[in-house]
Formats: C-alpha cells, structure tokens, sequence
C-alpha cells in the first residue's frame, strides 16, 4: 500500500472514503446528503454528472453561469481520500474576481497536517501541463489556512477585492509555477 500522498484522478476505489469526507465537511459549504447518497450508490453516475460541462454553476450573487472546461484531482493517501483540487483551463471575468485557476480543500479530519499545502504544490506541474503560468488562486480574506498555503508557495497578492453577494473581501494572488 502506498502510503505517501499524492494525486489522482476521481477514482471509484475511494468512493467510501470521499463520502465520508463530504460527510464530515469538505468544502467550504456542508455537502447535501442526497450527494452523499448518490456518490455511495452510483460514484460512476455521479462522477459523469460532476464532470457534465452542461451542468451550471450559481455564483454568491445567484447568478447562473457555464462551466469552464476544468481538471479535478484527488490527494489521496493509503486507501483513504483527502483533499480535492479543481484546476481550471481558463478564466472569465467572474474568476478573474473568485474562483481564479485553483480551488482547493482538505477534508476536516485532515486539516492542519500539511496536506493543504502539500496537494497545492503536487498540482503545480499540472497546472504547468495545462499551459496555466502564472495562475490566478483567489481566497476570503479571512481564510488564514489558505493565506499560508498560497504565500507559502509563493503567491504574490495582487489586490483584495470587495465581491456582491461574498461574505468578505477576496484575496487575489498571482503564482508564477
Ligand atoms: C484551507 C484548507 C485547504 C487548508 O488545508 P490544511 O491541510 O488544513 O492546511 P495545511 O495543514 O497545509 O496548513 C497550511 C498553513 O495554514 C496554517 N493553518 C492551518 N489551519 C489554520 C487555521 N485554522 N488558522 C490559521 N492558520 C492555519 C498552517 O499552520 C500552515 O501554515 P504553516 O506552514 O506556516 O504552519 C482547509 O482548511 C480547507 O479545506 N478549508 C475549507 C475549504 C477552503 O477554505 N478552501 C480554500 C478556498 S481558497
């Protein structure tokens, strides 16, 4: 068994693990029990509809908007899920504002291990394959956790923005890979 982290591509093997890990908090938001349920009955099913590029996205201020074409990995470690990192191909102006290139978390029970950290910089010649140099990774202004990681890897803040409908200033950082 491999015990060191590293990233993979959505893998059914871990279904349980990541429907625990929504279960217990994932993203910045509670993941809705039905998700849950169909991740654990059907992963296959609900991979193809996570990955639906038809699929809308409604932003803070209730906005619906079409997806940008993304890649979504998976930190995983022995048999057990945990973080997700989104990358995605390009921007819009909505993720010029939030969202930017990456979107990253950690499950709960995992925080505060490194992992954060540790799946950003395994993600970094992704980004690099993609063509994405420098890439845009926006945080909340109050997210300490996510201040570190991407300063860490040596994100240059470029501004701090006020966003309609976010509950606080967002952090806009440029990461040369
Ligand atoms: C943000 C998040 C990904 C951090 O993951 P993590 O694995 O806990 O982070 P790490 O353990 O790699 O820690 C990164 C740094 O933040 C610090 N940190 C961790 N938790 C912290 C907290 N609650 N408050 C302040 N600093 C914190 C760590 O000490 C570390 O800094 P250091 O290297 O100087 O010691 C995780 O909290 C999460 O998934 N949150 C919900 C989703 C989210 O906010 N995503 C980011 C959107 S921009």
């Amino acid at each position: 068994m491999l015990l060191t982290p590293r990233l993979i591509a959505p893998d059914s093997a871990y279904k349980d693990s990541f429907a625990d890990a929504l279960a217990e908090g994932l993203g910045e938001t509670p993941a809705d029990p039905d998700e849950i349920a169909w991740v654990r009955e059907d992963f296959d099913d609900w991979l193809r509809a996570d990955n639906d590029m038809s699929r809308r996205i409604i932003l803070a201020d209730g906005r619906e908007v079409p997806r940008v074409p993304f890649t979504t990995l998976w930190l995983v470690m022995g048999q057990q899920f945990l973080g997700r990192i989104s990358l995605r191909h390009q921007l819009t102006p909505d993720l010029e504002r939030v969202g930017g290139h990456v979107g990253y978390a950690i499950r709960a029970s995992a925080r505060g291990h490194g992992y954060g950290q540790l799946m950003l910089r395994l993600a970094l010649p992704h980004l690099q394959a993609l063509g994405i140099n420098p890439a845009l990774i926006t945080c909340n202004d109050d997210n300490q956790a996510s201040i570190r990681i991407i300063e860490k890897a040596g994100g240059k803040l470029q501004d701090t923005i006020t966003v309609a409908g976010a509950t606080c200033p967002v952090r806009r950082y440029w990461l040369t890979i």
